[in-house]
């Protein structure tokens, strides 16, 4: 595909911070080889469709339990990607895990942020403030966050971009992701979007 920008979707289930470092990053020129043209959550209630709405970007509300099945619901998000020839699926905070028929038929199109250095605290029920949970538990000193492609393996995808967190005394799971957040994922997420759009628009991939 040779194109000057890459369209892409963010797919969110709740506050969508991420989805904000990614629009923030397009804004700012961090991002210029790809653009935010479709937001889908599959939380009606989720803030990162009102931050779609501030900036302009149409956001979709996909409810699995309207649809009554992971395929049906797979199948709609399907035809939204195709509506709007979205050429990279970002989930940012995205709480669903999606199928192998799903995973494979985008093959390194799919993005996600995790946490935490994955391999580490990553798989399936590691998600969200339950990830810093269980470093806390664990006593790490170091913590971070990863972006990955995403397989048919939850959090397995290869690695694309990881950055380290300092874990302090007293910290706790709020603190702590607060900090992964700041520190990590709002850096190393917008810079992968960047890096996999510019290899997306020169046909390397
Ligand atoms: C982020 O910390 C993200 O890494 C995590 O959920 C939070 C969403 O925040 N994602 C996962 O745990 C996925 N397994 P946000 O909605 O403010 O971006």
């Amino acid at each position: 595909m040779l194109k000057n920008k890459a369209r892409i979707a963010v797919l969110v289930s709740g506050g969508g911070t991420n989805l904000q470092a990614i629009l923030d990053a397009e804004k700012s020129g961090i991002i210029h080889s790809g653009e935010v043209v479709l937001v889908i959550s599959n939380n009606k209630d989720a803030y990162a469709l009102t931050r779609a709405a501030n900036a302009g970007i149409q956001g979709l509300y996909i409810s699995k339990k309207e649809l009554k099945s992971q395929a049906a619901f797979e199948a709609a998000v399907i035809n939204a990607l195709e509506e709007y020839r979205i050429d990279l699926i970002v989930l940012a905070g995205f709480m669903s895990i999606l199928s192998e028929q799903f995973t494979s038929r985008y093959p390194k199109r799919i993005i996600n942020i995790h946490p935490a250095l994955i391999p580490s605290f990553c798989g399936k029920g590691y998600y969200g403030l339950k990830v810093h949970e269980a470093a806390l538990e664990k006593g790490v000193k170091i913590t971070g966050a990863t972006v990955h492609f995403v397989n048919e393996i939850p959090d397995g995808g290869e690695i694309i971009a990881q950055k380290a967190v300092q874990v302090e005394d007293g910290d706790t799971p709020e603190t702590l992701q607060r900090r992964v957040m700041e520190q990590a994922e709002w850096v190393i997420l917008p810079a992968s979007v960047e890096k996999i759009c510019v290899a997306l628009c020169s046909g390397e991939s």
